[in-house]
This record gives structure tokens, C-alpha cells and sequence, in this order.
């Protein structure tokens, strides 16, 4: 399609569209207007807003440390595994680099050494899912365009009108596709930035403050200090890994992480724990692990203390956002 509606599309070319319009007793001029209504050889910004959605979404960090041999091996390595898919890259001492192609889309990690911090650009280029989309939605204009040569004669229903709802349907469908897969390439790219994020400040000199301050600690003085429900506290980091402290009361939302298993440890009172073909209740002193990917809800009828260990950057609501998502969790 990227010669415009003059290539074929399932089979016809717009000439033939348009001979086979005015055979059937149509203004040719009509099917030129709809093939124009489909997304392609448009400027950019035009498709962007036809679509309904960006062609390439990106974000970039600047981490306020120098990037050396270590740091990019380990954000390779951390941009490999979270992102959940093939791609090839390479690290050296300025820098690291790591690309994915899929069937819909490209992404690009790149990360150089600046004066004194590093610099990170993500971006997800989605040129190839708008073909396919730009395709589903000619393919459906196409058949409308057929239907509407179907009835044309034979019933009291308006070609035009069934051509025009066909292509309005077309469209539609088109936008909500994008609209669905605009969301899944953003949250992606959040992931990926928080992983780049984690991993440039594991082995870093900037740890979080509690690290310094934490030689030894009380839970129950901790826990004291704790008033609010569903709020996750910093108790530790160990390397990668958070051990949080929170006290649950009610219900929480269902969700689930991607790329995070969850363990929680009941240190009083006692937690139901939810998944969709079970419920556990965990006692004071037992805990349960979530793998990651498995959806969940922790429900608490009465006030349950928990501690919590999950990978550093773990969100509290996983995949949903909620008025209980906690993006920032404070140390303790
Ligand atoms: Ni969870």
C-alpha cells in the first residue's frame, strides 16, 4: 500500500475498484475517496492524527553518573531480560546499544556516557504495525465496497449508504486497534525505563539513603511508624531486590506483574490471597510467593501486617493503575 491505493488490495487495484464501480453504476470518484481515507503516503503528523495515535513513542533518562564497562554490561543484561523479547545488542565503556524488531514494531535502547552521567534514550517505532493496521482498514473499506456493489439494483438499500457505513466501520476499528496497541507500547517503554532506571543505580555510589542508615532495625518499631493501608515502606535493598513493609486492610485490586514475583511474609494477623481459580489464606509467621504473571488480589477483612520482597522498582498495583498505586515507595 505504499504507493498509495494504486497497488492491489485483496486483489484489485483502485483502476479496477473504480471500472468496476462505474459498471456497477457508481461515481468512481467515491471509491478514489474512500481509498484516500486509509492511512498511507500521508505526511506523518496527518497519520497521526488520522490514526489517532504517535507512529514512535519515546522516552529518555539521564542518570547523574558517569556509564563504565560494568554499568553498561549490567543495563544490557537488564534491558535483555525485562524486555521480554529477541534482540540483539552490544555494551562497551561508552556506551550500549540493544534493538528488537517484531512484526509490529521496533525497539531501541541506546545509552552513551555524557560529562559526569549517562544518558538513555528508549523509543518504540510502530511503521510496520501501522502498515498492517492501514491494511486491515482498506481491506475493510474494500469489502464495503463490494457489499455495497452486492446491493446495488437489487434491494431499497442505499449502496452509498452501505458503503459509507462500511468505511466509517473500517475506520473505527482501525482507531481502537491502535488506541489498544498505543497503550501496550507505552506501558512497555515504562517498563523498560524503570528497569534502565534500577539497573543504572544498582552498583552505584548513589544508593538510596536507607542503605547507609540501616544497620540493624526493630519491625515492630518500623511497623509503628506505618499508619496508613495499602502504602508499601522501604525497609531494605538487597542488590536488586526490595524487602518492603505495608499494613493491608480491605480489599485490593486485582492484578498482576509481568516480570516480578512477589513474596509475602504475614507477620500479623492473616491474609486471604486471591487468584482466579483459588484462594490461600496465609496465617501469621507463613508466607506465599506470587510468581510473576499470575493474577492476584490480597484481601485483608481485618488489619494484616506484611513484609514484602519483590525486585526493586516492583509497582504495587502491577499492570493496573489505581488510586492505591504507589509510584514512589518512601524507605522507613
Ligand atoms: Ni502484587
Amino acid at each position: 500500500m505504499a504507493e498509495g491505493a494504486g497497488e492491489p488490495a485483496g486483489g484489485l487495484t483502485l483502476e479496477e475498484m473504480k471500472s468496476a464501480a462505474a459498471e456497477a453504476g457508481f461515481d468512481p470518484e467515491l471509491v478514489e475517496r474512500a481509498a484516500a481515507l486509509v492511512p498511507h503516503g500521508a505526511s506523518e503528523s496527518v497519520l497521526e492524527r488520522l490514526i489517532g495515535g504517535p507512529l514512535r513513542v519515546e522516552q529518555a533518562i539521564s542518570f547523574p553518573k558517569e556509564l563504565d564497562e560494568d554499568a553498561a554490561v549490567r543495563l544490557l543484561s537488564a534491558v535483555r531480560s525485562e524486555a521480554g523479547r529477541r534482540g540483539t545488542g552490544e555494551s562497551s565503556a561508552v556506551g550500549m546499544s540493544w534493538h528488537s524488531e517484531s512484526e509490529m514494531d521496533v525497539v531501541l535502547v541506546n545509552a552513551h556516557a555524557e560529562a559526569n552521567s549517562t544518558r538513555v534514550v528508549a523509543s518504540i517505532d510502530r511503521h510496520t504495525g501501522l502498515l498492517l493496521t492501514a491494511l486491515g482498514a482498506a481491506g475493510g473499506i474494500l469489502a464495503s465496497f463490494l457489499a455495497a456493489i452486492g446491493v446495488a439494483g437489487e434491494t431499497t438499500i442505499s449502496p452509498y449508504l452501505v458503503l459509507g457505513s462500511g468505511i466509517a466501520g473500517s475506520l473505527a476499528l482501525a482507531r481502537a486497534f491502535w488506541a489498544t496497541s498505543t497503550r501496550r507500547v507505552r506501558k512497555e517503554l515504562d517498563i523498560l525505563i524503570r528497569t534502565i532506571d534500577r539497573s543504572l543505580r544498582s552498583g552505584s555510589a548513589e544508593r538510596p539513603a536507607v542503605r547507609e542508615a540501616l544497620p540493624k532495625a526493630n519491625l515492630a518499631e518500623k511497623l509503628s511508624q506505618i499508619s496508613e493501608h495499602w502504602t508499601p515502606r522501604l525497609a531494605a535493598r538487597v542488590n536488586d531486590t526490595d524487602v518492603k513493609l505495608v499494613k493491608l486492610q480491605g480489599d485490593f485490586v486485582w492484578h498482576r506483574h509481568e516480570h516480578e514475583d512477589e513474596l509475602f511474609l504475614v507477620l500479623q494477623g492473616r491474609l486471604l490471597m486471591q487468584f482466579r481459580d483459588r484462594e490461600e489464606w496465609v496465617e501469621e509467621g507463613e508466607y506465599i510467593l506470587v510468581p510473576r504473571g499470575v493474577e492476584h488480589r490480597p484481601v485483608a477483612p481485618e488489619e494484616v501486617h506484611v513484609l514484602l520482597v519483590e525486585p526493586s522498582g516492583t509497582l504495587n498495583t502491577g499492570d493496573v493503575r489505581s488510586e492505591r498505586t504507589v509510584d514512589v515507595v518512601e524507605p522507613i
